[in-house]
């Protein structure tokens, strides 16, 4: 790994999961531990980038050397990423972004009632990368698929639809790798070409991602 690839380069990583409030005390969220957009944040400092490192809750200490910023709600995360594109030449969203919340967030604790059931009503929440590729002037931006199956073809799916420069998909079905795993194994996805590379460390999976980005960055 060639050490300053990235440097003077600015890098915005999204990663961990959203909380969406429901009341005070409760909230819906998902199982993504954050490591996969911290071993990438960490991979982008050791390449010399200034990271930005947009984060959910995690139990992961935040990379020495970079620009955290703690956030609950995807409409946090969205606000974040959005006001630190000035200058961004590389946005990678490895969050798994809450897709809906509630629709309202109740201001007290909500009382159980006589009723067997209740319902929720979510609306739903901004499409961070989404909005990031449509920005202008725009970064380099990359996203994940984490899918159960057909995944290169909802990866590519993605690709077009987001209009993203790179789509990283991972197969969540299998065990061993992916949410909460230390390891992962991904495909790489371009407009024209794809790339797969075998289960390994996310830290060492981190490392060899940073490099095709920062190739792809400093060749465009
Ligand atoms: O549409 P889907 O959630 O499957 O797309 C996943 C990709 O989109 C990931 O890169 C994720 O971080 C990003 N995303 C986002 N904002 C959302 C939903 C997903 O940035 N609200």
């Amino acid at each position: 790994f060639s050490r300053g690839e990235l440097s003077g380069k600015s890098v915005v990583i999204t990663a961990g999961p959203t909380r969406e409030a429901i009341d005070p005390v409760r909230y819906i969220s998902n199982h993504s531990s954050g490591k996969m957009g911290y071993a990438l944040a960490q991979a982008a400092i050791e390449a010399g980038a200034n990271v930005t490192l947009i984060s959910g809750p995690t139990n992961l200490a935040p990379p020495q050397r970079c620009h955290f910023v703690s956030i609950n709600s995807a409409q946090e995360m969205y606000d974040a990423a959005m006001s630190s594109l000035s200058d961004c030449d590389l946005f990678i969203a490895s969050a798994a972004v809450a897709d809906y919340r509630p629709a309202s967030a109740a201001e007290q604790k909500i009382k159980k009632t006589g009723q067997d059931t209740m319902s929720i009503e979510l609306v739903k929440n901004p499409d961070i990368v989404t909005a990031v590729a449509a920005s202008r002037p725009r970064p380099m931006t990359v996203g994940f698929a984490a899918e159960t199956q057909d995944v290169i073809s909802y990866a590519r799916d993605k690709l077009t639809r987001k209009k993203l420069d790179v789509v990283i998909a991972n197969d969540v079905s299998q065990t061993g790798i992916g949410f909460n795993s230390d390891d992962n194994a991904v495909t790489v996805v371009w407009a024209d070409r794809e790339e797969a590379l075998a289960q390994r460390s996310k830290a060492q999976l981190g490392r060899e991602l940073i490099q095709r980005l920062a190739d792809q960055l400093n060749n465009s």
